[in-house]
């Protein structure tokens, strides 16, 4: 193997390319990250973290400011060019509100989009600055599922079909084929005798 050093780039991609959604001046308003970080992950066990990282220039951000809730949504596939709307136009001019149907849940500002497989709401729990970044860490309020997208009762990302984001290359990705079992695949290497 021959490696270079690339300078000190982020290069942790493909990350999940998600539609944050909040409440401005009344309204829903989308916008999409790609840059969302799972924290105190548990199978079931609460309270859960999500966290985004946001510019605080973007209109979605006074929205999750003003009422401390928010929406992360998993477009599939099929949703790729609304996907890409809502993370190229504004708020700020251009009225979002109407580009999905909206479905509300346990939160009074967390509008989600009715139309992604998966939504979750979260009650903004922090807010850190990191660099030029607001980093907004939302606890799990309640998770949103299409039944269709389930296979003996939990998510199936194959159902869900997600979109990927590669931002060393800028491109969007779907998801590959399933390769191993986790906590399995490694076994038969600690096993071996040595
Ligand atoms: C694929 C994609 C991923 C993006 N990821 C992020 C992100 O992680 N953080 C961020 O601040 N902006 C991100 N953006 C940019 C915002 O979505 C974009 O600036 C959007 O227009 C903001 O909308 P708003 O001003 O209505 O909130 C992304 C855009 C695209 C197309």
């Amino acid at each position: 193997m021959n490696r270079q050093a690339i300078g000190g780039k982020c290069a942790l991609y493909p990350s999940l390319t998600t539609i944050v959604g909040a409440e401005v001046d009344g309204r829903p308003n989308w916008m999409t990250i790609a840059h969302v970080g799972i924290m105190n992950h548990a199978m079931g066990e609460f309270p859960q973290y999500l966290s985004i990282g946001v510019h605080p220039s973007h209109h979605t951000s006074a929205g999750i400011r003003a009422h401390g809730e928010f929406s992360i949504n998993i477009p599939s596939r099929a949703m790729l060019a609304e996907t890409d709307y809502v993370g190229i136009v504004s708020g700020k001019n251009t009225d979002k509100s109407g580009i999905f149907p909206v479905q509300n849940g346990k939160l009074a500002h967390a509008p989600m989009i009715a139309d992604c497989p998966i939504s979750i709401e979260c009650r903004l729990a922090q807010t850190v600055m990191a660099g030029e970044h607001e980093i907004f860490i939302g606890e799990v309020a309640e998770t949103w599922i299409d039944e269709k997208c389930l296979t003996e009762g939990k998510p199936d990302l194959k159902k869900v079909d997600p979109i990927l984001f590669d931002f060393t290359r800028i491109l969007y990705w779907s998801l590959g084929e399933i390769i191993g079992k986790p906590w399995n695949a490694g076994k038969a290497l600690k096993n071996r005798e040595r």
